[in-house]
């Protein structure tokens, strides 16, 4: 990878396909920065949560959302998602926080106002994969490389089980299926910057591929477009 190319990688695709581990590993073996944007709608579910706004009081979100100026400390590896200056990883993850972060998500003007952040992130970080469900369709419709990961649902919900088991928390494959498919829905029926495979991107099914496997063949179609460029 020439070292001041300028280039963004999108990769999008729904809950559990493992795209932000992948989109991490990607960025280090290819020397870029990593946008995990799922993070920044998370931040702002756990803000409508710890704020006690109603959640059809969209106007008073995005006033909230946009006083905590949501970013990134960048000297973290993966960088840490900071609210009011204050990191907030931790909180984000929660299952109070998974459980509405999809339908705060599809607030047009939540939307609106994470599409700038994004793409102003993009400027002070013009070496980036960035990672979520409308980076490639909407966010960076130039990008040089986009991906949609998929997978299917019950094994979605097979890896989310082994994720939680491995933090010690209670994994219900069943329960998270139903979570997985109901996400799914949501995600990709909202009017605005719903999730959706876009026409130029490479779409891989990584069901039946190891994480290595899906990292190799991300890798050898970005190398074999930049040198197709250069
Ligand atoms: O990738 P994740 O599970 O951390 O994403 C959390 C939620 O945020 C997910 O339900 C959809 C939403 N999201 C979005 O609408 N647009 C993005 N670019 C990233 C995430």
């Amino acid at each position: 990878m020439p070292p001041d190319l300028p280039i963004i990688i999108t990769i999008d695709g729904p809950a559990g396909t493992g795209k932000s581990s992948v989109a991490r590993a990607l960025a280090s073996r290819l020397g870029l920065d990593f946008l995990d944007t799922g993070a920044m709608y998370r931040a702002a579910a756990a803000i409508v949560i710890d704020h006690g706004i109603p959640h059809e009081d969209h106007r008073a979100i995005v006033e909230k959302v946009r006083s905590a100026d949501l970013h990134f400390d960048w000297s973290m590896d993966p960088p840490a998602m900071l609210a009011w200056d204050r990191p907030i990883n931790g909180r984000i993850r929660k299952p109070d926080v998974t459980s509405i972060v999809s339908p705060i998500s599809a607030i047009p003007e939540l939307r609106a106002h994470m599409v700038q952040k994004q793409r102003i992130i993009w400027h002070q970080h013009p070496r980036l994969v960035s990672e979520g469900r409308d980076q490639g369709s909407v966010v960076f419709p130039d990008a040089a490389v986009k991906f949609y990961l998929d997978a299917d649902p019950a094994e979605r919900a097979r890896r989310r089980g082994d994720q939680l088991r491995a933090a010690g928390l209670p994994g219900d494959e069943a329960r998270l299926l139903r979570e997985i498919i109901e996400r799914d829905r949501s995600d990709s029926t909202r009017p605005v910057g719903p999730l959706v495979c876009p026409p130029d991107a490479v779409r891989v099914d990584t069901t039946r591929l190891s994480f290595e496997d899906v990292v190799n063949r991300l890798e050898d179609e970005v190398r074999a477009r930049i040198a197709a460029l250069l």
